[in-house]
């Protein structure tokens, strides 16, 4: 059975299929509309959303599948105290596949080592959301007809933003692609990130100023301050503002370049952009529908029992991260590989 934790957990190649698989669909709904006939996905959503649940869901409907699940976690047994590992047992009995989206770093891997139905990470805390980065390459992918040969500006919070995590990580995999990330000091990608990039020797820096960008980038991907995932309020209300990209800015970017967003979108992007033809914002939205159309094809079609990761021996070293749901999740067994925890992939300090 194959899981979506990480976007490494796919292979370039099976990338490029779905891609390939995802512009059929769109090309060809009619030909998909019976493919998940008396399929079930559950939607688990313990964290706001609006558009990856419903994209997944109508992405399972549009299969002719069906679609169960909660979108607000208090409406769940997890307000009366039940554990993601008992969750995930008892919705194996009622659905084929489960797409989770979790506050805490990590929650769809406890899913997955149950190793029941497939589970997709729908976003874990800040740690992870690899399906919108499926959705970003598509998208990348049918403006520039490449993913590789290009310049990445990535700007906001790039520390508690999952989409930026799980987008460098796979952009990092295509060749000669140079990243500019563009954040305050104190949102600034986490260091295993860049360590990543490093040992790649992949090109990359880091400014604090959007505007001296603007005029290098091929991508610029925006991205909203992560209010939620802030400690102290006031350093939120103090950096929530860094960024507006206005049609001034946009008059200093290249011609063919095109401006990305996961969304929601607060102030980051002045709505007068939305008439620029290089703003895909909405079409990347769209994509996210035809990527997870062909993601569920392709989990629902794997019957391989080889794990992606191979497994680990639990350690007596625990994650004491509170963001990592080893903090909260009973009878948690804990994984660590070289001082990194490996829910939440944060230093054990
Ligand atoms: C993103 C997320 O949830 O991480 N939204 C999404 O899935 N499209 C981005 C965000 O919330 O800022």
């Amino acid at each position: 059975m194959e899981h979506l934790l990480d976007i490494l957990d796919l292979t370039t190649a099976e990338i490029d299929k779905l891609i390939d698989v995802a512009c059929d669909i769109k090309a060809n709904p009619d030909k998909y509309c019976d493919s998940c006939k008396r399929k079930k996905l559950a939607t688990l959503f313990f964290e706001p959303s609006t558009r990856t649940r419903l994209s997944f869901e109508s992405a399972m409907l549009e299969l002719g599948g069906s679609v169960i699940g909660f979108s607000d976690a208090s409406n769940s047994s997890i307000a009366k105290g039940e554990s993601v590992a008992d969750t995930i047992s008892v919705v194996a009995s009622y659905a084929d596949i489960t797409a989770m989206r979790h506050p805490l770093a990590g929650a769809p891997k406890v899913a997955s080592d149950k190793n029941l139905i497939p589970i997709i990470n729908a976003g874990d805390g800040g740690h992870n959301h690899p399906t919108q980065t499926l959705a970003d390459l598509m998208t990348i992918k049918d403006k520039f007809n490449r993913l590789d040969n290009l310049t990445i500006g990535v700007c906001g919070d790039l520390k508690y933003g999952r989409t930026v995590h799980s987008l460098t990580r796979a952009m990092a995999r295509y060749s000669n692609n140079k990243f500019i990330f563009i954040s305050p000091k104190e949102l600034q990608i986490p260091d295993y990130i860049k360590k990543e990039l490093d040992e790649k020797s992949i090109q990359y820096i880091e400014v604090c100023d959007l505007e001296s960008s603007m005029t290098e980038v091929d991508i610029l991907y925006m991205t909203r301050i992560q209010k939620e995932r802030f400690a102290d309020i006031e350093e939120y209300e103090r950096l929530k503002n860094s960024y507006i990209l206005d049609t001034d800015k946009m008059k200093l970017a290249k011609e063919n370049m095109i401006v990305l967003h996961p969304l929601p979108r607060v102030n980051e992007i002045s709505v007068e952009v939305d008439n620029d033809k290089r703003a895909c914002y909405f079409y990347q939205a769209l994509c996210g529908k035809y990527i997870r159309m062909a993601l569920i094809l392709h989990l629902l079609s794997c019957t391989t029992s080889t794990p992606a990761h191979p497994p680990l021996l639990p350690t007596q070293e625990k994650c004491n991260n509170p963001k990592c749901i080893t903090s909260t999740e009973q009878e948690i067994k804990h994984y660590v590989k070289n001082g990194v925890c490996q829910y939440c992939e944060e230093k054990i300090k």
